[in-house]
C-alpha cells in the first residue's frame, strides 16, 4: 500500500507512479490528518509512505501521523521523499518511528523534483521541470525495482554533508521561519474557499468571504499555489512569482 501527504502534488504524482508500477492501492492522508484521531492500516503488501522533505525532515504533521497510526498486514516500511535535491537526516527519524513501533524499516530515497517552495525560491521554468521529471522517472523505476526485489531502499543523494545539521536546521526552521502571519488575500480573491479546504491543519477559514490564517502551519505552499486566482501572498516574498502545482499523471512503465 502506498501512502502519500502533498501539498502541491510532487508527491502525489511520485506516489501514483509507484502505485501503477507495483498494482498497489494509494491513499492520500491529507484528510486523515485534516479528522485527527488514529487511523489503522492493513495491507498485505510492505507499505511504501511517501512525504516530500521539509527542511531535511518528513514534514512534523506527516511523521506524527506515522507515529500515531496502527499498521496491520505487513510490517516492512519503505519511505520514499520528494525534495528539491535535499534529504539531510530524514531516514534517521523515520526508522526511529519504525523502531518504536516494531516496524521493518526497509529503507529510504529521496527523489528531486521540482521546488514548490515560493516563499524562498523561485520554480524552475517549464524545460527544466521536464528534465527533472525525466530524472524523477528513472529514480522512481530504480525504488519501485528494489521494493518488488524486497531488497533494502537506499537514497542515491549523498547526505554526508547535510546529515550532522539536520537536527539545528530543522527546529530552527519550524520555530522561526515557519508560521502564517505574512499570508493574505488580494482583491482577486473570489471566495471560493479552495485555500480553506486544502489546509492539512484546517487552519484557514472565510470571514466575509475571505481567507483567515489560524495559527498552525507546515508551509506546505497548497493554499497560495491552489488559489485559482492568485489572489494570496506571503508578505512581499511571493508578488509576480509564477505558482507551482504539479498536474501530471503516470505514464511510465518498467523499462
Ligand atoms: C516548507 C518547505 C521546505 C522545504 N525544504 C526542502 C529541503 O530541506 N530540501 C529540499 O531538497 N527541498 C525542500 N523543499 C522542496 C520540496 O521538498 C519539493 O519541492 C517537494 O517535491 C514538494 O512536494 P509536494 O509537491 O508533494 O508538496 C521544501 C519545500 C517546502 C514547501
Ligand atoms: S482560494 Fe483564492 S480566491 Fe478562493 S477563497 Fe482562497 S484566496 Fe480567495
Ligand atoms: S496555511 Fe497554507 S501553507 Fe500553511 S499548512 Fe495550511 S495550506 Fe499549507
Amino acid at each position: 500500500m502506498v501512502i502519500y501527504f502533498s501539498g502541491t502534488g510532487n508527491t502525489r504524482y511520485a506516489a501514483e507512479v509507484i502505485g501503477e508500477l507495483l498494482h498497489n492501492e494509494v491513499k492520500d492522508i491529507k484528510k486523515l490528518i485534516r479528522q485527527g484521531g488514529r487511523t489503522k492500516f492493513y495491507s498485505e503488501a510492505p507499505y511504501i509512505i511517501c512525504a516530500p522533505i521539509y527542511a531535511w525532515r518528513f514534514p512534523p504533521l506527516v511523521e506524527g501521523f506515522i507515529a500515531d497510526s496502527d499498521f496491520w498486514g505487513s510490517n516492512e516500511v519503505y519511505f520514499v521523499a520528494t525534495c528539491e535535491s535535499q534529504t539531510g537526516n530524514a531516514a534517521k527519524y523515520l526508522k526511529k518511528i519504525c523502531d518504536e513501533k516494531g516496524l521493518k524499516f526497509m529503507g529510504f530515497a529521496g527523489v528531486p523534483m521540482p521546488e514548490n517552495y515560493i516563499v524562498m525560491y523561485k520554480v524552475p521554468d517549464e524545460e527544466e521541470q521536464k528534465k527533472i521529471f525525466s530524472r524523477a522517472d528513472r529514480e522512481l523505476v530504480r525504488i519501485c525495482n528494489t521494493i518488488v526485489r524486497r531488497e533494502q531502499l537506499t537514497d542515491s543523494l549523498d547526505m554526508k554533508l547535510a546529515k550532522p545539521f539536520t537536527s539545528l536546521v530543522n527546529p530552527w526552521f519550524f520555530g522561526a521561519v515557519v508560521s502564517t502571519k505574512k499570508f493574505h488575500a488580494t482583491d482577486k480573491c473570489i471566495s471560493c474557499g479552495k485555500c480553506s479546504g486544502v489546509c492539512p491543519y484546517n487552519s484557514i477559514s472565510l470571514k466575509n468571504g475571505r481567507p483567515v490564517w489560524g495559527e498552525k502551519c507546515t508551509h506546505c505552499m497548497a493554499c497560495i499555489s491552489n488559489c485559482p486566482t492568485e489572489a494570496i501572498e506571503y508578505g512581499r516574498k511571493t508578488v509576480g512569482k509564477p505558482r507551482y502545482l504539479c498536474r501530471r499523471k503516470p505514464k511510465i512503465t518498467w523499462r
